[in-house]
Order: C-alpha cells, then sequence, then structure tokens
C-alpha cells in the first residue's frame, strides 16, 4: 500500500478503530521517564496519545505523508526512514510498532532484518510490543460513516500466509482505490526470527488485553520482546 492519497483520509477511514483501548494496553509496559518510538507511526494518533499523558515518543514512517500528518499533532522527533534501514543514533527504552506495520514486510528475511534493525536501537532491559494482523478467512465488508462509504475486500491465502486487500472509498462523490499485500507471520515464525537475531518473545496477547494469551487463530496479536540477554 502507498498510503500516499490514502493519507489525508486514513483517520477517517479508521475513525472506529478503538486507539484508547491499543494506547491503554501499551501503557501497562511503559514507564514515565522511558523513551519511546513508534514504529511506522503513520498519522501519530498512539504517540499523540502517548505525548498527551505526558510521555516522551519519536515517531519513524516511510510515508511522508502520513507523516506530515503526524507532524500537526506529535511535537518530538519524527524520523522519514524504513525500518529496513534504520539509522539513528539513539537508544530507546519502548519501542512500539502498531497495527500491522511489519505485516508490510514481504517475508521472514525482510521481518528477521527489521528485528536487528529495532535491537539496534533498544537499550538492553528494553522492551519491544509489536502489533500483528492474524486474518482468520476471507470476507468483505461494506458501511459507511459520515459523508464515506467504506468497501473492505480480502483475500487470506493460508498457505502462501498472505492476505491481499482492496479498499474502495467513495467521499464527496469521489472514488479512491487502494490495494495492499500483508506477509502474514506466524508466532513460531516471530519467535524464530526474534531469536536468529538475539531477541526473545516474552508473551504474546490478543486483542490488546495483557489477560488474553494470543494464539494461532486470534485476529490480531502483540509481541512482548526483549533481548536475550
Ligand atoms: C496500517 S498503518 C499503521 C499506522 C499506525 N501505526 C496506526 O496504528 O494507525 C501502517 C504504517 O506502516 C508504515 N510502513 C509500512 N512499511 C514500512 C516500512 N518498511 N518502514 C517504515 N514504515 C512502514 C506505513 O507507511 C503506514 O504508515
Amino acid at each position: 500500500m502507498e498510503y500516499k492519497e490514502f493519507a489525508k483520509y486514513y483517520d477517517k477511514f479508521y475513525h472506529n478503530k478503538n486507539y484508547a483501548k491499543e494506547t491503554d494496553f501499551l501503557m501497562s509496559f511503559i514507564n514515565q521517564s522511558d523513551e519511546i518510538i513508534d514504529i511506522g507511526c503513520g498519522t501519530g494518533i498512539h504517540a499523540s496519545i502517548l505525548e498527551q499523558k505526558g510521555f516522551k515518543i519519536d515517531g519513524l514512517d516511510l510515508n511522508k505523508e502520513m507523516l506530515d500528518i503526524a507532524k500537526t499533532r506529535v511535537h518530538s522527533t519524527l524520523y522519514l526512514q524504513n525500518i529496513l534501514g534504520i539509522n539513528i543514533n539513539k537508544k530507546y527504552n519502548i519501542i512500539i510498532s502498531m497495527f500491522a506495520v511489519l505485516n508490510h514486510l514481504k517475508d521472514t528475511k525482510e521481518l528477521e532484518k527489521a528485528l536487528q534493525n529495532l535491537k539496534n536501537i533498544l537499550t538492553d532491559n528494553g522492551k519491544i510490543i509489536i502489533d500483528l494482523h492474524n486474518p482468520q478467512s476471507s470476507g468483505n465488508k461494506i458501511d459507511s460513516y459520515d459523508n464515506m462509504t467504506r468497501t473492505m475486500e480480502w483475500h487470506y491465502d493460508k498457505k502462501l500466509k498472505i492476505e491481499n486487500s482492496k479498499i474502495i472509498f467513495e467521499i464527496n462523490g469521489q472514488k479512491y482505490t487502494d490495494t495492499h499485500t500483508f506477509r502474514i507471520f506466524t508466532i513460531d515464525e516471530v519467535k524464530q526470527c526474534c531469536k536468529n537475531v538475539g531477541l526473545v518473545v516474552k508473551n504474546v496477547y490478543e486483542n490488546y488485553d495483557v489477560n488474553k494469551c494470543g494464539t494461532s487463530i486470534s485476529k490480531n496479536l502483540q509481541f512482548l520482546i526483549c533481548k536475550d540477554i
């Protein structure tokens, strides 16, 4: 997905996403003095909620149009960078990556590279929290909100571990179409990639709930990862 033209409609498109609940989940792992970075911060909603609660949080995203929107709400440093080539001269206690950012990577080789890059900017006792998409089937959905109609179609190929989706949104009489391909990573693949780069998965959650254990049939998965030392 390009997130170029889509950027200006992103927040409206995901208007019913529960960012407040997701941020509460994140706060279970964060101390007030922690230095945080949001990888694939997009339009900066998690970062801005955390900033409003007094946390110091930077952001990184590949897409300038998304960062331009994030800049209107977040006051700390925002890096226009690819997770596959992070060049930041600072270490963070907490690294978050929310809403399927890593599913944009094409295979476990890229996932391993991304995890290595995150490890390089993590303090020794720091924590990484990544949130992955974990579809169970194919489907479609149409709904309307305000002056927007949103159509989503997704096809999940379980064998290839690939989800192809198409989103069409009609807003003020204009129609935009966007497609994306997500590589769906299994819990075992994430654990193995972590192990290969000296990280370890401490816990897997589902639905942004510290009391719920993530499994292969969870709709989404949150991984708590630390350095293996
Ligand atoms: C679904 S959006 C999630 C945005 C935000 N984290 C949220 O929860 O709303 C995925 C974001 O990941 C970013 N992204 C995708 N691939 C990336 C990469 N290789 N490096 C950095 N950011 C990437 C996209 O530009 C986009 O902003």
